[in-house]
């Protein structure tokens, strides 16, 4: 969108069309594509997390979150299936609505899920549009090296930001054999080590703007980080990528028992909310809730 600024013209006082372009989209703060260039370049470490909901997203966007991602990863941990393949576009749209409206500051980037962007070219451009249009995503990600480089490139040349994603991508889960670390053997082959050099740098040469690196070994990650120039973006893949990425329920340690050893809990929200929801079912039961002023007729104080 042509903003007041770029155009030269003044940022009040003009239409309000190009008052609330400059409102809107282009406060100081906010974080572009763009941004993540710079913060590599100035060896700002970019902090990532996924969200799937409003509360969430507000709290994280407030607490200054760069990336917000709505990945495909909901299937595992809001949807309780055993792997990501089965998501639709259609849910990533619902839940990238709701994150889109508690951003203010955070970029948020959405998943293409399983079979929204390998079958063609086209589908791949439908489909990122779609998360733009109607979840109101300002870029996509999606998982591949090599084999994905024509679709990103179509994409990009359209003015679809790309995040990639290469090392341990959930939607190989049969190739891999399970939710494996990749990048250990050598080899050309897909996963193995050689061949991920190659995918990161078909997958920047494609016009990514960023590359999300999972499960890979931390010497890998920082061969690939120090030759490319777009940022990486670590899960599970050491200390020297130019930024890292968690699911949500890692950080807030909302899982019932399962931590990834590469995670780390900040908070363990799956007890609280368990002591939350005794104390509110032992209060009803023993009738100690609700009292007098938890009734409508009270007037608070
Ligand atoms: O789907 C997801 O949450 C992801 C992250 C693990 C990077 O792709």
């Amino acid at each position: 969108m042509v903003c007041a600024v770029d155009a030269g013209l003044p940022a009040s006082g003009g239409s309000a069309f190009f008052a609330l372009a400059v409102d809107e989209t282009m406060t100081k703060d906010k974080v572009r594509v763009t941004d993540l260039a710079q913060m590599k370049a100035e060896r700002t470490p970019i902090a990532m997390l996924t969200a799937y909901d409003f509360p969430f997203a507000r709290i994280f966007d407030a607490a200054g979150v760069d990336v917000l991602l709505v990945g495909d990863s909901l299937g595992m941990v809001v949807q309780g299936a055993d792997s990501t393949l089965a998501v639709t576009l259609d849910e990533v749209i619902y839940h990238t609505r709701m994150v889109a409206r508690a951003r203010q500051r955070a970029l948020v980037v959405a998943d293409l899920p399983f079979l929204t962007y390998q079958v063609s070219v086209e589908k791949a451009l439908a489909n990122s549009g779609r998360l733009i249009k109607e979840g109101g995503a300002e870029a996509v990600k999606l998982e591949g090296g090599i084999t994905m480089a024509e679709t990103i490139r179509r994409m990009v040349d359209i003015d679809i930001p790309v995040m990639g994603h290469i090392g341990l991508t959930r939607q190989s889960i049969h190739r891999m054999g399970g939710h494996r670390v990749q990048g250990r053997r050598s080899g050309k082959t897909a996963g193995c080590r050689e061949r991920l050099l190659e995918d990161a740098v078909a997958v920047e040469h494609a016009g990514a703007f960023a590359l999300v690196l999972e499960g890979i070994p931390a010497e890998l990650a920082r061969e690939i980080t120090e030759r490319a120039s777009i940022p990486t973006i670590g899960i599970g893949a050491g200390v020297a990528c130019d930024g890292q990425v968690l699911v949500m329920h890692d950080v807030l340690g909302l899982s019932e028992s399962f931590s990834p050893r590469f995670a780390k809990p900040y908070a363990h929200l799956w007890r609280e909310a368990s002591a939350a929801a005794t104390g509110y079912i032992r209060e009803v039961r023993e009738r100690a809730f609700p009292t007098p002023e938890h009734s409508n007729d009270t007037k608070r104080a």
